[in-house]
């Protein structure tokens, strides 16, 4: 099941934040500008595909967390292009009844979940801004597929650091967790320059001339964007360290990383 209506045009000339991941990430959505805005921040930062595949191990084992936690409903907003281990997939190896209702607003992102979710009852893409969760809420992806009396996994995996301090990522979250039942998991990933401020900053300067300026934050602010959540045990701390595995290879720090129980 899909909703394709709102697809916004592709726009090949400016760099996206989708196509940079899935080109980090060793994809193949991506475009030539997309490839050289990655690459110039790799010239300086060699460990920024490290990091990218840190979230997605992260993302996996969380996944994995909230299905062993009875959670078998998945809202990922900024759930980025298809590639190995989605969520869709990492859930239904433990629970084939698991339904997950991606959300993005990149068009190349949601024309390849569109096609890779064809004839799927029980997964969607939503293209819709996660700024505006009354229309997130709305979308028949989301609205139709889930079940909100019951518990959800919301996950705002390497998105909320695309949201700008003016469009307030700390009372988005809050606006969401308010539309989830007591004992849904909030799961976040966030960039942040508290390790390497200098390549963050280098980073930054490629992106602020992407469709997605970033905005790293503290510890202190990442921890502000789960209000008043239960931070279950590791609780907030670099996305290497949240209960790691020991098959994962390379990784680097750079992502804040945690879940909250929504009371
Ligand atoms: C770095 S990727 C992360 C993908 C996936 N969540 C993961 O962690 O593997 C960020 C994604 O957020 C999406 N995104 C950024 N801002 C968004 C917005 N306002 N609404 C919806 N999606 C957004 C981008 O299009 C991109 O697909």
């Amino acid at each position: 099941m899909t909703e394709t209506s709102k697809l916004p045009a592709v726009d090949r000339d400016t760099p996206n934040a989708a196509r940079m991941y899935d080109y980090l990430l060793g994809g193949s959505h991506n475009f030539a500008a997309d490839r050289a805005a990655a690459d110039r921040i790799k010239a300086t930062v060699p460990w920024l595909a490290d990091v990218a595949r840190t979230n997605r191990f992260f993302l996996h084992r969380a996944v994995r967390f909230c299905v062993e936690a009875g959670v078998d409903q998945f809202i990922d907003l900024g759930s980025g292009i298809p590639t190995a281990g989605n969520v869709h997939d990492a859930a239904r190896a433990m629970n084939p009844g698991a339904r997950v209702a991606y959300v993005d607003n990149e068009p190349v992102t949601v024309a390849s979940a569109t096609a890779l979710l064809e004839g799927d009852p029980l997964a969607t893409i939503s293209a819709v801004d996660m700024r505006d969760p009354d229309a997130v809420f709305a979308a028949p992806g989301v609205c139709d597929l889930l079940d909100l009396s019951r518990p959800v996994a919301l996950l705002t995996v390497a998105v909320l650091h695309f949201v700008s301090d003016e469009d307030d990522p700390a009372g988005l979250a809050e606006r969401y967790r308010s539309r989830l039942a007591p004992g849904s998991l909030h799961v976040l990933t966030h960039a942040t320059g508290d390790h390497d401020p200098d390549d963050v900053t280098t980073i930054d300067s490629v992106y602020r001339n992407t469709a997605n300026p970033s905005t790293p934050r503290t510890r202190r602010q990442v921890a502000a964007l789960f209000g008043d959540t239960e931070l279950v045990d590791p609780g907030l701390v670099d996305a290497t360290e949240w209960r790691p595995l020991d098959n994962v290879g390379a990784q680097h720090r750079g992502l804040w990383a945690g879940i909250g129980r929504i009371r």
